[in-house]
């Protein structure tokens, strides 16, 4: 069954073209890869499906209604959650007030059931133990782990990751696609936009890749990354074997 679907999504900053003419769809539970070089337009799609900027033209249908008229916080209420490239927790509040905040305003529940989601949330990232220490005081790895859980305290049937193994170590890659990969066997469908594509890859059933706001490949990650549009367009010089 469908989940989200984009169709004919197209969008312009001036000249610069972030998405022409996209149309996508994922199903009930999919893990789905995104890759394509700086500036493809990759976070623009995110923003245009969790309505953080308006498309020129198109529409984003979810579960069945389109929402491309709804505001962001309506769109998480549907059940769509995200992450953000750059986390940006509130710091001086604690990992669960951040949680909770989440899960009072994006989320589908109130009063006791935001508690609920939101220790929820700590728990399936490994964060239950860092509850109380001030946001702002977390290591990147943690703040990633937070990014996550304020994205899982909405109680999404999908989320959106915005490149959220970038800048961790090897290990800190594995610990992360540990827990996105236990998403997936809850039923969470879950788009990923990564540079780190061994990360990707281990986690993805299908992967597409997106440049000058174009999909220019889409379908088993193996063949798309072996594809000649995205050799040239993404991978450049590099094998496909360098980057597994
Ligand atoms: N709010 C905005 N106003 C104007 N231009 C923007 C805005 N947001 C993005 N852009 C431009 O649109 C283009 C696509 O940006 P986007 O952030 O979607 O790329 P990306 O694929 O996520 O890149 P990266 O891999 O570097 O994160 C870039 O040229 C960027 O400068
Ligand atoms: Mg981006």
């Amino acid at each position: 069954m469908s989940l989200l679907q984009l169709q004919g999504v197209s969008k312009k900053f001036g000249q610069v073209v972030v998405a022409e003419e996209i149309n996508f769809e994922l199903g009930v539970g999919d893990a789905l890869g995104i890759v394509g070089p700086n500036g493809a337009g990759k976070t623009s799609l995110f923003a245009i499906i969790s309505g953080d900027i308006p498309a020129d033209a198109g529409e984003v249908i979810f579960d069945g209604r389109t929402i491309t008229h709804l505001s962001p916080a309506k769109r998480a209420r549907a059940g769509i959650g995200r992450t953000y490239q750059v986390p940006r927790p509130f710091e001086k509040m604690t990992v669960f007030e951040n949680t909770l905040l989440a899960a009072q305003q994006g989320g589908r529940s109130h009063g006791h059931k935001s508690y609920v989601l939101a220790y929820g949330a700590l728990e399936r990232t490994g964060l239950a133990d860092f509850a109380n220490a001030s946001a702002g005081s977390m290591t990147l790895l943690r703040r990633k782990r937070l990014e996550l859980a304020r994205a899982l305290a909405t109680d999404p049937q999908v989320v959106l990751l915005d490149e959220i193994a970038g800048g961790l170590t090897d290990l800190e890659v594995v610990e992360l696609t540990d827990i996105i990969r236990a998403l997936r066997s809850d039923g969470i469908a879950v788009v990923w936009i990564e540079h780190v594509v061994r990360a990707l890859l281990s986690t993805v059933d299908r992967l597409l890749c997106l440049a000058s706001g174009v999909i220019v490949a889409d379908g088993e990650p193996k063949e798309v990354l072996a594809s000649d549009a995205v050799r040239s367009l993404y991978l450049g010089s590099k094998r496909v074997e360098e980057v597994l």
